[in-house]
């Protein structure tokens, strides 16, 4: 059903990613309601739509709702990084990350996010009034960005793993929705396996020569410490004498892994349907334009600047509410539990659903498919009528995104760079496929045509 649904192109460039992504929730919502219970090959899936009880769940107060055991695929390829670990490891690993990207932090990434846009927005010279695909030069982007801010290299450094993890993310793309027999699969391998074990090997080969070369450059003098970034930060710890704050090498892997995965492809589908919509919508761009010049004039931006960006703002969070990188969540029920009226009990699955919350008119109204940025013109709470679970782009709870402020940032950084430059119409040849992998994107890319500004 949901390949079907996937195949084909959408009409009229609909927004309605909803029923073409999730088009079984869809319908089994329409049937059973508001929850109700469905098998996932062996697992007992429980899809849970109240925004109260997803509040509930995603707080997860008293560890009543851990996350639930990460797809064998998905793992190859963030291993059991902050993002897929629980408990006292994750406390420890979260505690790290959060460090590695506060406020302050943050701040001091801002120049390596403008050189990354910089050398996109060089290589964009050579097609001004072409068509462009801007999904794989938001991928040279994001991947330039985050290697830069948070591993201290540059992407064609990091080019290797970058690449192999594309593949890997196709290979996951493919399994993760299929269901492995149990006995079989354990002492029988397909294909696909074999070959995401390989990956997976070479991708933490390559990680642990990115690790390497920075003990050297410690131990041969060259630089003082191990640095601020989130490299460095890892390798303190690994280096700690204190035993109880020590971690192992391959945590420090596991955490590099997850955070090339979870910092690029989700900004690089955000920005990509950001200029999607702001090439569809002309209205939004112009105001957006003005807004960035009447802030930055023509500078490049600053961290004063960019805070002041509010339509700018508006616009991430609506492109946000269509098309959510990341589609859902799952959490398992520790122990017998009341959520609601429901009497739940332990090990079933907890299934929520973004797409859904994003797509509720009772939330958002009738006109809930139609990009309109007004929405978030008063702030987060007026447009969700203080239900902060009806919004969810980066998650609620303790396990919401670390790199939350992070993709905003470079997302606002990139987008008034391009608006100072370029006025941007969608091409003739542009058709619209979103498809679920990882993350929500276009199956066939994002072609637009870049328009120098007369100034
Ligand atoms: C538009 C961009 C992004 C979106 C939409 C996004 C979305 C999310 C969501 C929904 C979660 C929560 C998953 C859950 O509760 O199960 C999450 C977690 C996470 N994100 Fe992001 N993310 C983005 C960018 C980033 C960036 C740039 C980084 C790193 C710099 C990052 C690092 C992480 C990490 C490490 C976690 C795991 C947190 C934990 O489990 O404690 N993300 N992200």
């Amino acid at each position: 059903m949901r390949n079907l649904s996937m195949s084909r192109p959408m009409k009229d460039l609909s927004h309605d990613t909803y029923s073409r992504i999730q088009p079984h929730i869809h319908s089994w919502t329409k049937m059973y309601g508001t929850s109700f219970l469905y098998w996932l090959g062996t697992r007992p899936m429980l899809l849970i739509s109240e925004p109260e009880l997803i509040r509930e769940i995603l707080n997860n107060r008293d560890k009543i709702y851990p996350k639930a055991e990460v797809h064998a695929f998905i793992r190859k390829l963030i291993g059991d990084g902050v993002a897929a670990s629980g408990g006292e490891k994750w406390s420890k690993m979260r505690k790290l990350a959060n460090y590695a990207f506060n406020a302050e932090t943050l701040k001091n990434m801002i120049p390596a996010m403008i050189a990354s846009a910089q050398m996109v927005l060089e290589r964009w010279k050579n097609h001004q009034g072409k068509e462009i695909e801007v999904v794989e030069e938001f991928k040279l982007l994001t991947s330039d960005a985050i290697s830069r801010a948070a591993f201290g290299s540059s992407y064609e450094e990091g080019k290797k793993i970058f690449d192999m993890l594309t593949k890997l993310t196709m290979l996951v793309g493919r399994n993760a929705f299929k269901i492995k027999l149990p006995g079989i699969s354990e002492i029988w391998k397909t294909g696909d396996e074999i070959e995401a074990e390989k990956l997976e090997k070479q991708i933490e080969n390559s990680i642990l020569q990115i690790i390497k070369k920075r003990e050297d450059e410690v131990m041969a003098g060259d630089v003082e410490n191990y640095g601020d970034d989130f490299l460095g930060i890892l390798l303190k710890a690994y280096h700690d004498d204190d035993q109880s704050k020590r971690i192992s090498l391959k945590d420090v892997i596991d955490e590099c892994k997850t955070l090339y995965v979870a910092g690029q492809e989700t900004t690089n589908v955000l920005l990509s349907w950001a200029v999607l919509l702001l090439a569809i919508h002309s209205e939004w761009q112009e105001e957006a334009r003005n807004e960035v010049f009447k802030i930055l004039g023509h500078q490049t931006p600053n961290a004063d600047g960019i805070a002041k960006l509010k339509i700018m703002g508006m616009i991430i969070n609506e492109t946000l509410r269509l098309y959510p990188p990341v589609t859902g969540f799952v959490r398992k029920v520790d122990r017998k539990v009341r959520l609601g009226k429901l009497t739940l009990p332990a090990d079933v699955n907890l299934q929520i659903s973004t797409l859904l919350v994003h797509h509720d008119p009772l939330t958002w109204g009738e006109d809930v498919h139609l990009f309109k940025p007004e929405r978030f013109s008063e702030g987060l709470a007026k447009a969700t009528n203080n239900n902060k679970a009806a919004y969810l782009p980066f998650g609620l709870g303790p396990r919401t995104c670390i790199g939350f402020n992070f993709a905003i940032t470079e997302a606002k950084i990139a987008l008034s760079m391009i608006l100072q430059r370029y006025a941007i119409t969608h091409s003739p040849t542009y058709v619209h496929s979103p498809v679920q992998n990882l993350t929500i994107g276009p199956r066939h890319g994002i072609q637009v045509v870049l328009n120098p500004l007369q100034n």
